[in-house]
């Protein structure tokens, strides 16, 4: 077998995995009123199909009496007996796939209190400002309040066990459990705070009292954070001092992961990071306790969990949106089908839902979350259908329909499938992207769509087809303002520029429009050594449509690699050596460069769409040519549409 050690037999203290592969925690908000539903088992039965040795739930919270937030994230609560029914149906669900699942159970949420609740302050080890709402402090817990937040964590463990799970997951990470262990956070003087050993009774405490609840021989998994990712937090060898402290304990494994929520983009990384982010962060812990490890955190595929899973780094790997984009991630590297895998691009938008109180959705997946529908069905009756537009939503909505089995012509104006999407998995951060066009292209050519390139589709062509139903993905062209200049050689569409790359631009470039697409063309102009590259935007914020869980780490980025931003500055003019732009103020200035590029934009093309409503029995339209936006809904649109032919 070719990655024999990721997916040999393997033992988790006490617990027979039948691969080193762990699905990482992941909350999808796919709970009502805090219960899980359907869609949320659904999801995790399919993940548990598809090859997972051992699920971990997203948070669960074990109790709300002391300590009742958060208050609308929609985790579930284990508190009663009345609780087991709907966790064992996910128990069940789970084992009848051949995985085991572990419960991440926390014992509260302290400075991570949400929305107030009235007549219940937020608590936490000590008086500390909330999060999202610094000007509110957490009210410091008595020590009987531990004591409850202790047994209730007991309690807890207990009914999971009862509920069939196979593993407590003590989630000591950013919520109220790593606010005890961290001096940051941890300002008390009895015995909860101060040395290591007072910082860590509460998770002593936790775990002795879920002992007793589930017996010595229950596995226990302890979920730290390595590092916090700001200066006042905690550091990496205290962290190694702390699972040291641990190892008497007879702890199953440890799951050690950078970041905190301070510090969110190293726990759930983006694009613009390396792989492997925590690997070697966690190895240190290895070298150092005896306590088997699993870490997670950007693991690009098989190939490399093998490697550090070789190389001693790790015991178990954590897989957490690879997951999301493909249920089936683990089965499809294990039977050898690796170009079967629909990747992760890292692009966010699947925790952003879930951080702005919506369900959890996948960019590249639109099945995710709707597991508990089946898959899409067999149409009654075969029809004709002509898709025009061989972007993301024409590709997807001819890979659906193909699968429904539908005649399908892909037909494409220029000579190559992917629209936006092959420009945008250019700049080297999105390798993932350019996994998920070739995946696209797998799919077409594996289903027997009928693609025909460099034809452009027009009314003619749509009568003379004599289709059953016309899809129209037409999507959008660059916008580019009208001022002086700008039909110069010296100016280059953003989109031009990544799809055809020549060695005209100079050193010395601006980019106007500091949205997702100027911000990425900076980066790649950088990695193909441009020296002096700007970019302005006439907003008072750079990467202002830039979804918020991915924006910070692509403004670092910017910042590192020695981009000059300069927001609040409009264009006026391209000239010969560079351009003229305007600030708030009305001031002009000139700034110089040998190449400008625009990157002002996207204008939906649905012309064709509006010429043949009516010609044709069935006509729809997805994507970007009804508005510019983001793969998503484009895919998730073809989806639909495609459900409904
Ligand atoms: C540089 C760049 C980077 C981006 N990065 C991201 C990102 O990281 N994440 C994200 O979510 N979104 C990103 N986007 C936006 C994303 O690419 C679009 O939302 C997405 O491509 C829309 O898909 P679509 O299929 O509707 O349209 P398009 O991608 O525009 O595809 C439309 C296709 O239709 C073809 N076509 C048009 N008219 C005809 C005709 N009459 N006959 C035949 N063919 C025709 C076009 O040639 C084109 O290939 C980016 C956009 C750009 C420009
Ligand atoms: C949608 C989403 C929800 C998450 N929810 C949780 C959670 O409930 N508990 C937790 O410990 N980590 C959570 N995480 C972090 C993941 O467990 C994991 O550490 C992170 O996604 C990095 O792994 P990856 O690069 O394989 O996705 C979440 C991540 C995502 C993307
Ligand atoms: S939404 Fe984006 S980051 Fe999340 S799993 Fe899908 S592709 Fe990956």
């Amino acid at each position: 077998m070719k990655y024999e050690k990721l997916f040999e037999p393997v033992k988790m203290g006490n617990l027979n995995l039948r691969n080193r592969i762990v699905l990482s925690p992941m909350h999808t908000n796919f709970t009502v009123d805090n219960k899980y539903t359907e869609r949320y088992i659904e999801y995790y039965k399919e993940r548990a199909k598809g090859g997972a040795g051992l699920i971990i739930t997203a948070h669960v919270m074990a109790e709300v009496e002391v300590d009742p937030y958060p208050a609308t994230f929609g985790y579930p609560t284990l508190d009663s007996a009345s609780e087991i029914k709907y966790f064992a149906e996910l128990t069940e669900g789970v084992h009848e796939h051949g995985a085991k699942i572990a419960i991440e159970l926390s014992p509260g949420t302290g400075r991570l209190a949400d929305e107030i609740i009235p007549g219940k302050p937020p608590v936490g080890p000590s008086e500390i400002s909330l999060l999202l709402m610094p000007d509110i402090k957490t009210r410091i817990l008595t020590k009987d309040e531990i004591k409850k937040l202790v047994e209730n964590y007991g309690r807890a463990a207990g009914l999971a066990k009862r509920a069939g799970f196979d593993a407590i997951y003590v989630h000591f990470l950013a919520y109220l459990g790593d606010q005890f262990l961290s001096s940051c956070w941890n300002k008390r003087e009895d015995e909860y705070g101060g040395s290591i050993e007072n910082r860590m009774r509460f998770l002593f405490e936790c775990i002795e009292s879920a002992r007793a609840q589930v017996g010595n021989d229950f596995p226990i998994i302890v979920g730290l954070a390595l590092d916090h990712g700001f200066p006042e937090g905690r550091q990496l060898e205290e962290t190694i001092e702390m699972v040291k402290r641990l190892e008497k304990l007879d702890i199953s494994a440890v799951h050690l992961r950078r970041g905190s929520y301070d510090g969110m983009n190293l726990l759930i990384p983006t694009a613009y990071m390396e792989d492997g982010i925590s690997v070697d962060y966690a190895y240190e812990v290895k070298k150092a306790a005896n306590i088997p490890v699993i870490v997670d955190g950007n693991l690009p595929d098989a190939e490399y969990c093998e490697k550090i899973l070789k190389d001693g780094k790790t015991d178990f790997v954590g897989i957490g949106r690879p997951f999301i984009a493909d249920p089936y991630w683990a089965k499809k590297f294990q039977e050898g089908k690796n170009n079967e895998i629909l990747p992760c691009i890292r692009c966010m938008q699947c925790i952003d839902r879930v951080f702005f109180s919506r369900y959890s959705a996948c960019s590249v997946n639109p099945e995710y979350g709707l597991e508990y529908q089946g898959k899409i069905r067999k149409a009654a009756k075969s029809k004709k259908v002509l898709v025009v537009g061989g972007g993301p939503a024409g590709m997807t909505a001819a890979k659906y329909l193909a699968e429904k089995g539908h005649e399908v012509t892909l037909v494409e104006k220029s000579s190559r499938l992917g629209g936006h999407l092959f420009e945008a998995a250019v700049p080297e951060c999105k390798k993932g992207t350019q996994g998920y066009l070739e995946w696209l292209k797998h799919q077409v050519n594996k289903l027997n769509v009928n693609v025909k390139l460099n034809t452009e589709v027009n009314q003619e062509f749509v009568l003379d087809f004599k289709a059953d139903a016309v899809v129209v993905s037409t999507g959008s062209v660059p916008q580019i303002p009208k001022v002086p200049g700008v039909e110069g050689t010296n100016v280059k569409a953003a989109s031009n520029l990544l799809a055809d790359f020549t060695d005209d631009v100079k050193d010395d470039v601006v980019v106007v429009g500091a949205g997702l697409v100027g911000c990425e063309t900076a980066l790649f102009l950088k990695d193909k050594g441009k020296k002096n590259v700007t970019l302005i935007e006439m907003l008072p914020e750079i990467a202002y449509d830039v979804i918020y869980m991915a924006r910070f780490s692509l403004l670092g980025e910017l910042a590192q690699r020695g981009v000059n931003l300069r927001p609040g500055l409009k264009l006026k003019e391209v000239t010969a050596d560079g351009i003229v732009a305007e600030d708030q103020n009305g001031n002009t200035e000139r700034i110089k460069a040998g190449t400008v590029v625009i990157a002002t934009g996207l204008k939906s093309d649905g012309s064709l769409y509006d010429r043949i409503q009516g010609e044709v029995n069935e006509v729809y339209q997805i994507g970007d040519c009804i508005k510019p936006r983001n793969f998503i809904e484009a895919v998730h649109e073809a989806y639909e549409i495609a459900k409904m032919i």
